[in-house]
C-alpha cells in the first residue's frame, strides 16, 4: 500500500468516471469506488496495516483523493441529470407551429333557427315572445279554450295524458293554452307570440310527428278586427318568404275562435302556379287562426264588449320543411348529424 497505489486507484477511478454516460452506470461507479465496498473505501480501511511512519501521509493523501472523487462524482451526477431532463423536454416538446385541432361546434337546429327568425319578425310588429309549460292542466289546454270535457272537439287533439290520479294533467296538444295564461297576467293591450313544443298521440308519417312545434300568436285590444289578423299574417309571410306574398283564409272550426279560419300563403317557389313544394295546389298551409271567442275573453275576466282580439297557431316544423324542401318531418328529431349539419351555414 503506497502513494503510487493510491495514484493508480485515482487515475483509474477518474478514467472510468469519464466513461460513465448515464445515471445507471454512475451508480455502479459509486458502488465500485466510493461506496461501502468500493476500491477507495477498501484502501482507507487498509490504512491500519500501513507502517506508522507512512500512515499519516497516506491517510491525508487518501482523504484528498476521496474529496476529489466525491466532488467529481457530484459534478458528473449533476451533468447527467440535466442531460436527462433536456432529453425528456425535447421528446415531450409541444410543436406550437402545428395547426390547431378545429373544435366541433354545434349548430342551431333548423326549427330553433326558425323560431328565432319568427320572433324577430313579430318583434318588429310589437309582439313579445313568451314561453309556457309543456306539461299542462286540462283547465288551460281545454276548458279555458271553450272545450269542455264533454265537447266533441276534445277528441280532435289525441292527447298524451300524464298519469295523475286526481287531476287532469296532459302534455299540451297545442300552444293555445298560453292564450289564457298570458291574458290572466296582463291587462290589454296584449301582443304576444308563444313558440314551443307540443305533443299529440299521433301515428307518425312524413307530415305528422307526435312531438312538433307551434307558434301561437295573440293580440287583444279595443277594436281589433279580422283585418288586423290578415295584415299581421301577410306581413309575416312577406318577411319570411319574400315580397308580394298573398294570404288565403278559409273557414275552419276551432272552439276558441269565432270566426275561425285556416290560413295559407301562396307558394314562393311557383308564385301560386303549382309545384312539387306546394303539392300542385299553389298554397302552403300554415295553421289555424281566428277572432278570439268572447267566452275565452270572459273566462280570463276580460270585458268582451270592450275588447276583441285575434289568435293564430302556426306549425313551425312544416314551415321549415317548405323553406328547405324537406319531405319528411321525422328528420327533425331523427338526430342524424348528416341532416343537421346542413343547417350550419344558415345558422351563422
Ligand atoms: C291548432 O293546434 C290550434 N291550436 C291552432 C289555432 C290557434 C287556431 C289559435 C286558432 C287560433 P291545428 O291542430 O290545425 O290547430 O294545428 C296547427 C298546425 O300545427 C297545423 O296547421 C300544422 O302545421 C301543425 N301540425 C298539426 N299536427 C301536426 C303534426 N302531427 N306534426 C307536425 N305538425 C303538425
Amino acid at each position: 500500500m503506497t502513494l503510487d497505489d493510491l495514484a493508480t486507484l485515482r487515475q483509474e477511478a477518474e478514467r472510468s468516471l469519464e466513461r460513465v454516460h448515464d445515471l445507471e452506470s454512475l451508480q455502479a461507479w459509486d458502488r465500485d469506488v466510493i461506496g461501502a465496498k468500493g476500491s477507495l473505501t477498501a484502501f482507507l480501511r487498509g490504512l491500519g496495516k500501513a507502517s506508522p511512519e507512512d500512515r499519516p501521509a497516506l491517510g491525508r493523501a487518501a482523504n484528498d483523493v476521496k474529496t476529489a472523487l466525491v466532488t467529481a462524482f457530484d459534478a458528473r451526477k449533476a451533468e447527467l441529470q440535466s442531460a436527462a431532463l433536456d432529453a425528456r423536454l425535447a421528446t415531450d416538446a409541444v410543436d406550437v407551429t402545428l395547426p390547431g385541432r378545429k373544435p366541433t361546434i354545434g349548430v342551431d337546429h333548423p326549427v330553433s333557427q326558425m323560431i328565432r327568425e319568427l320572433s324577430d319578425i313579430f318583434a318588429l310588429m310589437g309582439f313579445q315572445t313568451a314561453f309556457g309549460p309543456e306539461v299542462e292542466t286540462g283547465h288551460y289546454n281545454f276548458d279555458l279554450l271553450n272545450i269542455p270535457s264533454d265537447h266533441p272537439a276534445r277528441d280532435v287533439w289525441d292527447t298524451m295524458i300524464v298519469d295523475t290520479p286526481n287531476s287532469e294533467i296532459v302534455l299540451r296538444t297545442h300552444t293555445s293554452p298560453m292564450q289564457a295564461r298570458v291574458m290572466e297576467k296582463t291587462t290589454p293591450p296584449v301582443r304576444v307570440i308563444v313558440p314551443g313544443r307540443v305533443y299529440r298521440y299521433e301515428a307518425q308519417d312524413a307530415s305528422h310527428e307526435w312531438m312538433f312545434h307551434q307558434l301561437e300568436g295573440l293580440a287583444v285590444d279595443e277594436r281589433i278586427t279580422l283585418a288586423d289578423l290578415k295584415g299581421v299574417l301577410r306581413e309575416m309571410a312577406r318577411q319570411l318568404f319574400g315580397p308580394n306574398r298573398r294570404i288565403r283564409f278559409r273557414c275552419d272550426f276551432f272552439p276558441f275562435v269565432e270566426p275561425g279560419v285556416d290560413f295559407a300563403v301562396d307558394c314562393m317557389i311557383c308564385n301560386g302556379a303549382g309545384c312539387r313544394v306546394c303539392k300542385q295546389t299553389g298554397w302552403l298551409e300554415m295553421g289555424g287562426a281566428g277572432m278570439v271567442h268572447p267566452s275565452v275573453l270572459e273566462g280570463v275576466g276580460y270585458d268582451s264588449e270592450k275588447y276583441t282580439g285575434f289568435a293564430f297557431g302556426l306549425g313551425i316544423d312544416r314551415i321549415v320543411m317548405q323553406r328547405y324542401g324537406i319531405n319528411d318531418v321525422r328528420a327533425f328529431a331523427g338526430n342524424d348529424l348528416r341532416f343537421l349539419q346542413q343547417f350550419a351555414v344558415a345558422s351563422r
